[in-house]
């Protein structure tokens, strides 16, 4: 029997709804199968934590961590704190501290769902974006002076460093390398961006040098809107960089039908670290607490999970799970234009999930 520890941080809002329901799918899976076991340890870490305590996490938050296999979370976000406070107290602080530099997005029309786009089926949009997540726009640099005066400056500085960048076009490359179709798409902005956004360009052509096997094309991210809107085909994998990626993966959920299927994975692919598992969505004050939360996102961010694990069939079989629920126009929730619980749509998942072969 292998064991495996996770650690799960709902966070806030539709948080808790979507981590609960994950936990119980996950379970019915592990019973289902026989031959895991997880553990899970819940943290309340997030907003209310922080009007308590004044800090998102404990100090020794990142220490506790450390020894699980993985960080299972749900979103932070609270209408009376700032976000940039929820967001790098918490979400960003373990995701830089951990050096999960790769963060993964697969986009695909699940069976039932129609995407806002006319004449496209699930065999026209299959995507996984590649995000760089440690530097970029996001690296954390630059600083406010003057504040309050006529004459106040905010710099907001983006880093790309020849390491940073080389192991995200790597980890791109290789994941691309092992899709069917062996493409990927390298998002850049190097015709105004002329110093960070060059070496981007330059180290993707370097690296692309090392996996011959891959075919690969360079698109400007404006641009690249458009590509993804008019011909969803055209596009496999995508590598971006950390805001390039995070507005483009935005899009693909909307073109997937609902940003609350579409999942994630924050990964420290060297396993020094845990790595973290979350819906894209973020907690969702507009819906809290009425019980219609989409949790096919945390679902699907599950199965990433659980291959991380070394629990590839477990985490196709909930996928097989997933898709069986979708297909069902009775079980969706409201935001994919259907009347169905979360509850209903989390029985429906275990239901599938113990009549799978
Ligand atoms: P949001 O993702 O929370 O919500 C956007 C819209 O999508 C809302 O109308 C919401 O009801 C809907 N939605 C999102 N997830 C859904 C689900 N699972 N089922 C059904 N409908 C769903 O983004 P928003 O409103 O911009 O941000 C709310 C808060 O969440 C903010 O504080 C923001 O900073 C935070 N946030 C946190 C993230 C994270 O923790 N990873 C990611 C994105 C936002
Ligand atoms: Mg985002």
């Amino acid at each position: 029997m292998r064991h495996h520890r996770i650690a799960a941080i709902p966070g806030d809002g539709i948080g808790g709804e979507v981590i609960a329901a994950g936990i119980e799918v996950l379970q019915a899976l592990a019973a289902r199968d026989g031959s895991f076991g997880l553990a899970f340890e819940s943290f309340d870490w997030g907003s209310d934590y922080y009007k308590a305590h004044g800090v998102m996490m404990p100090a020794d938050g990142l220490a506790r961590l450390k020894p699980f296999d993985a960080i299972y979370f749900g979103a932070v976000g609270a209408p009376d704190v700032p976000d940039h406070v929820t967001l790098w107290g918490l979400r960003l602080a373990i995701c830089q501290s951990f050096d999960q530099y790769a963060n993964v997005r697969p986009t695909r029309l699940l069976p039932g769902i129609a995407g806002p786009l006319r004449d496209v089926g699930p065999a026209d949009l299959d995507w996984v974006i590649v995000r760089e997540n440690s530097e970029g726009e996001y690296a954390g640099q630059g600083g406010r002076s003057h504040r309050g005066l006529p004459e106040e400056v905010a710099t907001e500085v983006a880093i790309f460093t020849r390491a940073g960048v080389t192991r995200i076009m790597r980890f791109a490359f290789a994941l691309a390398r092992s899709r069917p179709r062996r493409h990927l798409t390298v998002v850049t902005k190097s015709n105004a961006q002329r110093h960070g956004m060059v070496l981007w360009d330059e180290i993707a052509a370097e690296v692309a040098a090392e996996f011959p096997e891959v075919t690969w094309d360079k698109m400007l991210v404006d641009a690249m809107t458009m590509r993804m809107t008019l011909k969803p085909r055209t596009l496999d994998t995508v590598v971006a960089t950390n805001l390039h990626a995070d507005i483009l993966s935005d899009l693909a959920a909307a073109l997937a039908g609902s940003l609350g299927i579409a999942p994630t994975a924050n990964l420290n692919p060297e396993r020094r670290f845990p790595s973290m598992f979350e819906p894209i969505h973020g907690s969702a004050f507009d819906i809290t607490g009425q019980g219609i939360a989409n949790p096919i996102g945390t679902f699907w961010t599950a199965t990433m999970m659980l291959d991380h694990l070394g629990e590839a069939a477990a985490g196709q079989r909930l996928m097989r799970a997933i898709e069986r629920v979708t297909a069902d126009p009775a079980l969706h929730t409201p935001d994919l234009g259907g009347r169905a619980t979360t509850r209903a749509v989390t029985d429906a998942v275990i239901a599938a999930i113990q009549g799978d072969n």
